[in-house]
């Protein structure tokens, strides 16, 4: 079975086709990224359009690439949240115009859930892909990581979860993110600290971890403003200064020992409830996806103090793109999960696990 998937939920226009949720036959992904840098974030509007002009040129890539046809496709996978409601509409408006007009069936699919899949994902027609050797196991513990979201979250079977813990206030990338302006790094944040922390000393300064009473909930906030009120006081002044001015204020040394120090705490946030969270469920597998997951700090500490082996997939299937949502589009096809009416599938950009 093959399936299209389409995945429009942030500044990612991404189409790609899937077969059996496992063989990778195309992947192809245009980011409008380059228009948002000198805005410091993803500017929505700018996002929606940009879909709007890449998404039929994606889809037509992606056909491409896999030298396939309509009549070779059995089902259509599309993102309908969470994400921007703006960038969603393009995918979900192009994925129902297409499963009228080519009778496919139409599969909702959920973002976040997609971020797992991507580990489902074992064999690829294109070069270039570091796979995982098999797929994973249930029961999976799944340790989910972007610029939208932290999660950890408990898979019995396929479509029978429990989250076992989510951010209270932002998610770790937007930590990342935010950490990165304000050391005057370009957005976004992840790349642009991993590259900078080598250079700096991870024990140089001594960040807060959240403490939180639910065992398995995260919080990056209070770091993210411990990182300012370093910041302002490294430059010898106090929290009215403002975040904008302190790049020129620091210096180099003191950047990247920022960084490393930020990356090694956030990372150790996020690998200190993946291990309890282990050591209480006793999952057959460890996966992680989003964004965050091609942190090589992350996949170090985390190899480093679980029990089990673990294998990661690709970074290129770790950021936001359509193969993860028509991997998990091939489990709900064979189960019948969310099959849409092609006229009335909506949106859904608050959509939760
Ligand atoms: O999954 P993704 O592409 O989009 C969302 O669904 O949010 O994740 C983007 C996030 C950004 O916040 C970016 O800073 C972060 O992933 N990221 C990283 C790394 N690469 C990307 N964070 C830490 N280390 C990285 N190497
Ligand atoms: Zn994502």
């Amino acid at each position: 079975m093959k399936i299209l998937g389409i995945e429009t939920s942030c500044d990612e226009t991404a189409a790609a086709i899937v077969e059996n949720g496992q063989i990778l036959l195309s992947n192809a992904v245009l980011s409008s990224m380059d228009q948002h840098v000198m805005y410091g974030g993803i500017v929505p509007e700018i996002a929606a359009r940009s879909h709007i002009e890449s998404i039929v040129p994606v889809i037509n890539q992606a056909f491409g690439e896999a030298q396939l046809d309509w009549p070779d496709i059995d089902g259509i996978a599309v993102t309908y949240g969470a994400g921007l409601g703006g960038s969603l509409l393009i995918g979900v408006m192009t994925a129902r115009a297409l499963a009228i007009i080519k009778n496919k069936p139409l599969y909702a699919v959920n973002h976040v859930e997609g971020h797992a899949y991507a580990n489902f994902i074992t064999e690829s027609k294109l070069p270039g892909y570091q796979l995982p050797k098999a797929q994973p196991e249930f029961p999976i513990l799944a340790l989910i990581v972007s610029g939208g979201h932290s999660q950890l979250v408990l898979f019995q079977d396929h479509f029978q979860y429990q989250l076992l813990g989510q951010t209270r206030d932002d998610a770790i990338g937007e930590a990342f993110d935010k950490v990165a302006k304000i050391i005057g790094l370009p957005y976004p944040g992840g790349p642009s600290i991993a590259k900078a922390a080598p250079a700096g000393d991870v024990y140089a300064y001594d960040l807060p971890k959240s403490k939180l009473d639910s065992k398995y909930d995260f919080s990056f906030s209070g770091v993210k403003t411990a990182v300012l009120r370093l910041a302002q006081a490294l430059v010898g002044e106090d929290y009215n200064f403002p975040s904008v001015k302190l790049p020129q204020r620091l210096n180099e040394a003191q950047k990247a020992s920022i960084a490393a120090s930020f990356q090694r705490i956030a990372v150790e946030t996020v690998v200190d409830k993946t291990i309890l969270a282990y050591q209480e469920f006793l999952p057959k597998t460890v996966i992680i996806g989003g964004g965050v997951a091609s942190s090589t700090e992350l996949r170090q500490q985390l190899q480093r103090r679980l029990a089990i082996g673990i294998e990661y997939t690709d970074p290129k299937l770790c950021t936001d793109n359509a193969a993860m949502i028509a991997a998990l589009g091939y489990f709900q096809a064979r189960q019948g999960i969310n099959l849409s009416d092609p006229f009335l599938l909506d949106i859904n950009p608050n959509l939760s696990m």
